[in-house]
């Protein structure tokens, strides 16, 4: 046997399972000591510190960005890494066709060969936390053990992370352990390191039936802090499945009207395709009295619920307590509330360094600053820049933020009930093809809009980018199981209350014939979402068409912005071959699906088929 090192558990931890799980993975992993996070300021300045003193991270100018600070990675551990991520269930067919399967004897055999010593000559973190609001009957609790204090600092903004979690879990109460490892080999320059990791072998491993999840050789985002993606939505999409709720990759935001009236909706678009912008959306000046406040701008769990009038509604919380989000592209003009949320607190990743000590990424400002450090550590200026290409900041740079700094945050945000969902949104980065804005007939269709959604890849997943890609209610890379199993959960659900949210499916990337966006975007997103709740509400027309309901140039509030009926036509259009072949798509996306595809979806995609022949006719 090896040696062991002391467990240092503190008083308050009392669950002798948890205990016993922690020395093992100690027995397993070897770190010189153990050291559990408590989740207090002081805890994250300390880890903070000793960062900057290791080269991991930069604190920035106190004056400009208080208590902030910036992390370079390497350049092999940018993004969520989709092939090397794993649902590892007894059957593979249980797994379903879109995610990568191994079975999980031998994926264990695997990672614990990698996993052994793996933490020589470092610390290993225990890090207690709570996904949704601690002790709400929506929450779940998760331990992660992880060697990178990176991911511990992150853990504290991003979840309810630290010592109050075991007031909740007590002696015997349920977690879902999480395993975490950058899996750097530990050399002579690994003082040098500034982000190590492990730039050849990567593994993201979930054990669906088992819930648990082991993640081996990266530490960036997704791949690292397990609350996010491993946990909050590829383990809680099977617990969802069994238990009869949904875990979905959707903001949440309130729409509230001059009288006060208040709607919220969930939207689901694919990665670094808008969630956070327009979850925190300001309406244009026109819109005098409208407020959009922020839920959530990444994960909503989602549950049927009686409310007082003894009907049922689906009510949604969002798991997470902070943002990690996309930084290029954000500026006080396309997202005021997320810069107002980066004054202070916050961790940034791969941004690029100013000259005073604070940060910068494309899309910030309009005028470049002259000199910077891009995020490889390298001079950069505007000059380099048009020479080469290189961006000063890395396309999925990102920051790390408390949600309750952002100024529309929503007074329910925390509430343990979560909030009444009137409207599920769809949307994807489409160039061609697909409409601003229409409204599934029903449920069902609604259902098919949305496991048909396709989106051109983005740098939020390592590989090619730009490329048009089934992404099935932007769950592709999240979905824990079979997609064929996940349509039925969603079909079933739709039965599960009284008043089903209308479903409703956007596109704020059509392109023009000279490769610029037709659509404003970012608050002007709002006319488009007045019409989505004057539309639930059964207070605004729309017309028939193949897709749905769409709205007519008439029935969408224009006031301030400059556009013509002609436009709109443009951005509105049906174009009957380009649907032709993505009706072609569709069938070669169900065909993958085999057997588990719902019988349903066939049907529908029969009758749109017809809807589309008839017009185009
Ligand atoms: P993940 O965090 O990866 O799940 O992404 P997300 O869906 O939250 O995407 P985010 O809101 O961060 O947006 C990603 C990129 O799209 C940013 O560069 C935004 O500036 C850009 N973007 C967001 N909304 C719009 C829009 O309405 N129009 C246009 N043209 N770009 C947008
Ligand atoms: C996404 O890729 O959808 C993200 C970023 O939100 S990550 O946390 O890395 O998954
Ligand atoms: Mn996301």
């Amino acid at each position: 046997m090896s040696q062991t090192v002391p467990l240092n558990a503190p008083a308050y931890v009392k669950h002798e399972g948890l205990k016993k799980w922690v020395a093992e993975i100690a027995a397993l992993t070897q770190p010189d000591r153990i050291y559990w996070a408590d989740g207090s300021q002081e805890e994250y300045d300390r880890l903070c510190a000793e960062m900057v003193e290791a080269g991991m991270l930069i604190k920035l100018n106190q004056e400009k960005r208080p208590n902030s600070y910036l992390a370079w990675s390497d350049p092999s551990d940018v993004a969520r890494v989709e092939d090397r991520t794993y649902i590892c269930s007894k059957n593979k067919d249980d797994a379903g066709p879109t995610n990568n399967w191994e079975d999980p004897a031998k994926m264990r055999d695997t990672l614990n060969g990698l996993f052994k010593g793996c933490m020589h000559g470092r610390t290993m973190y225990v890090v207690p936390f709570s996904m949704g609001p601690l002790g709400s009957p929506i929450a779940h609790i998760g331990i992660e053990i992880t060697d990178s204090p990176y991911v511990v600092v992150n853990m504290r903004t991003m979840t309810r992370m630290g010592a109050k979690v075991f007031d909740v879990l007590g002696a015997s109460g349920d977690y879902v352990p999480c395993v975490h490892s950058i899996g750097a080999p530990l050399g002579p320059n690994e003082k040098d390191s500034r982000w190590p990791c492990n730039p050849d072998t990567k593994y993201i491993v979930h054990y669906p039936e088992t819930r648990e999840i082991w993640s081996y050789g990266s530490g960036y985002g997704g791949n690292a802090l397990l609350g996010k993606k491993c946990f909050a939505l590829r383990i809680a999409s099977n617990m969802a499945r069994d238990e009869g709720w949904l875990a979905e990759h959707m903001l949440i935001l309130g729409v509230e009207s001059p009288q006060g009236e208040k709607t919220y909706v969930a939207a689901a678009f694919p990665s670094a395709c808008g969630k956070t912008n327009f979850a925190m959306l300001i309406p244009p000046k026109t819109f005098d009295g409208w407020k959009i406040t922020t839920v959530g701008d990444d994960i909503a769990w989602i549950k049927p619920q009686k409310q007082a009038d003894g009907s049922t509604k689906f009510y949604a919380i969002n798991p997470e307590a902070g943002f990690f989000g996309v930084a290029p592209g954000t500026s006080e003009k396309t997202n005021f509330n997320a810069m107002a949320t980066l004054k202070e607190n916050i961790i940034f990743t791969n941004v690029a360094l100013t000259d005073d000590g604070d940060v910068w990424w494309e899309g910030m400002s309009k005028e470049a600053p002259a000199h910077c450090i891009d995020w490889q550590g390298k001079d950069w200026t505007p000059e380099i820049a048009k020479e080469t290409g290189r961006k000063a900041a890395h396309p999925n740079s990102r920051f790390t933020a408390p949600a309750e700094q952002c100024p529309s945050v929503d007074a329910k945000w925390e509430d343990p009930q979560g909030v009444p969902i009137s409207a599920f949104i769809f949307g994807g980065r489409r160039a061609t093809t697909v409409p601003l804005a229409y409204q599934a007939f029903n449920w069902n269709f609604g259902v098919y809009m949305a496991a048909t959604l396709g989106s051109e890849t983005t740098a939020a997943a390592f590989g090619a980018q730009g490329v048009v890609r089934r992404d099935p209610f932007a769950m592709l890379p999240f979905c824990g199981y079979h997609m064929g199993d996940y349509f039925n959960h969603w079909l079933k659900m739709g039965h599960t209350v009284d008043q089903a949210p209308g479903i409703f499916c956007v596109n704020w990337f059509r392109l023009n014939d000279k490769g610029e966006f037709m659509w404003p975007g970012f608050g002007e997103n709002m006319r488009v979402l007045k019409w989505i709740v004057d539309r639930v509400r059964g207070r605004v027309a729309a017309k028939e068409t193949a897709l749905g309901w769409m709205p007519r140039f008439e029935d969408i509030d224009w006031t301030g912005l400059e556009i013509t009926k002609a436009e709109f036509e443009a951005l509105t259009k049906i174009d009957a071959d380009a649907w032709k072949s993505e009706l072609a798509g569709h069938k070669e996306w169900f065909d993958k699906l085999g057997e588990k595809l719902p019988k349903q979806l066939t049907l529908k995609r029969e009758l749109f088929e017809m809807n589309i022949f008839r017009d185009a006719a």
